[in-house]
């Protein structure tokens, strides 16, 4: 399994291009890169630290870059009225408020965001900070990321990308899984406790994760970081843009065992694609990649048993509700009955202001809902699965949103003033304009 370089975020070029990789097996994919590299760079710094980076678009088309977890100042969080032409630049300049944690990179042009990341657009940035230094969490060749996607391969190998109508409806699915750039690799392992930083970098497609040995995957972070302590769980269900920091031992497990990470298979009671005959449907089991263990002396690693503090969450009495409705149907994607409107502001609160935001699912399919500026506390999931879940725990700037469920979640602001997004991270969906600005004030 390939896992990208880590480099720096401070003066630093990101090109964005096509280009050709290799593949392990000696072929060769055509994609879209930052650096050259699928998936892109892992970026890498510590809560603090001043972020310079250079986008060079050297794609055929507009594109800007989102940096998606991070609270940034307007003009550095990639807001489609941003974008720069092919052959221009954008210079992004700003210091890291967030603590650690496991964030993203990927483009974020109107319309566009979904081939280009489908395309290979997307990389980690990992931010660190004291607390999570001092836990002794695995560490080194110990602590690697795994961006989950799942594409469509042509005959010769290529992906491809060309939506049909369901597609635009559903969301763009494939059926080969990919992680970190390569189909369905293998990654070999120490009879070790590692940490995973786990992205579902899919443009739709929902994974229900689990181990093919039963063993445990323990949960120590979410999107926002860490939690204050360590779930231990047989299964992860991730939406399309959510993160999870795991924990896998596999001290107890013999030299040759071959144990495989999968996507369980799953029912979306209302959902779309059912009985469509569609092999790529939403819920079809889905074998991601597999770990082999390496004839190694068991190593000393220990779960930990506490974590970090949260930061205080934010008051909730007397907190206003907003209510965002999601509604699909026949081709469009809304937002309380509108499209993006580039300039339009449909929703203003105060910097440093408590609400409840309420996102109520009024569609037959699932809905991925995240926020720029900042994160959030789910509070309730009301409809459907009825609950909040473990990896729900902890500060989150996406949630997923079966069919006909509504999720409140507690929302302040307290970096930055401008317009931000609030969008559905299905990235057809997306692109199809369910998304609207918001404007912090
Ligand atoms: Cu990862 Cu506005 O998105
Ligand atoms: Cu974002
Ligand atoms: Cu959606």
């Amino acid at each position: 399994m390939p896992v990208p370089e880590t480099i720096t975020p401070d003066g630093l070029t990101l090109t964005a291009r096509p280009t050709t990789v290799s593949l392990d097996d000696g072929s060769s994919l055509h994609a879209w890169t930052f650096r050259n590299s699928l998936p892109g760079p892992t970026l890498r710094a510590r809560s603090g630290d001043r972020v310079r980076v250079v986008l060079e678009n050297g794609l055929g088309e507009e594109t800007i870059v989102h940096w998606h977890g991070l609270d940034v100042p307007q003009l550095a969080d990639g807001h489609p009225r941003l974008a720069v032409e092919s052959g221009e630049s954008y210079a992004y300049d700003f210091s890291i408020r967030s603590r650690a944690g496991t964030y993203w990179y990927h483009p974020h042009p109107h319309g566009r965001t979904g081939p280009q990341a489908y395309m290979g657009l997307a990389g980690f940035f990992i931010v660190d900070d004291p607390e999570n230094d001092s836990l002794g969490l695995p560490s080194g060749a110990r602590e690697i990321p795994l961006v989950f996607q799942d594409k469509r391969l042509d005959g010769a190998g290529q992906l491809v990308y060309a939506p049909s109508g369901f597609d635009l409806m559903e969301g763009y699915l494939g059926n080969v899984p990919f992680v970190n750039g390569a189909p369905f690799p293998y990654q070999v392992v120490n009879r070790d406790l590692y940490r995973f930083r786990v992205l579902n970098g899919s443009n739709a497609r929902i994974f229900d994760l689990a181990l093919s040995d039963g063993s445990p995957l323990v949960l120590v972070g979410t999107d926002g970081g860490l939690l204050e302590s360590a779930r231990t769980l047989d299964s992860i269900f991730l939406g399309p843009a959510e993160r999870v920091d795991v924990l896998v031992d596999f001290s107890g497990k013999e030299p040759g065992d071959r144990i495989v990470l999968r996507s369980r298979e799953f029912q979306i009671s209302g959902g779309m694609g059912m009985g469509m005959g569609s092999s790529s449907g939403q819920g079809q089991a889905m074998d991601l990649m597999e770990f082999v263990v390496r004839d190694s002396e068991v190593g000393q690693g220990s779960m930990p048993v506490s974590l970090a503090s949260l930061p205080p969450a934010p008051p909730q009495a007397g907190a206003p509700v907003q209510e965002f409705r999601f509604s699909s149907h026949m081709m469009s994607h809304l937002i309380n009955g509108r499209s993006f409107g580039m300039e339009r502001v449909d929703h203003r609160l105060a910097l440093g202001d408590t609400e409840i935001w309420r996102f109520i699912n009024e569609s037959p399919m699932p809905h991925p809902v995240h926020m720029h500026a900042g994160q959030f506390r789910v509070l309730s999931r009301n409809g459907g699965r009825g609950q909040v879940f473990p990896w729900e725990a902890g500060l989150k700037d996406t949630v997923l949103l079966l069919p006909f469920e509504s999720v409140d979640v507690l929302v302040r602001f307290e970096e930055y003033r401008g317009l931000y997004l609030l969008h559905c991270h299905n990235l057809e969906h997306e692109d199809a304009g369910m998304m609207l600005n918001f404007e912090i004030v």
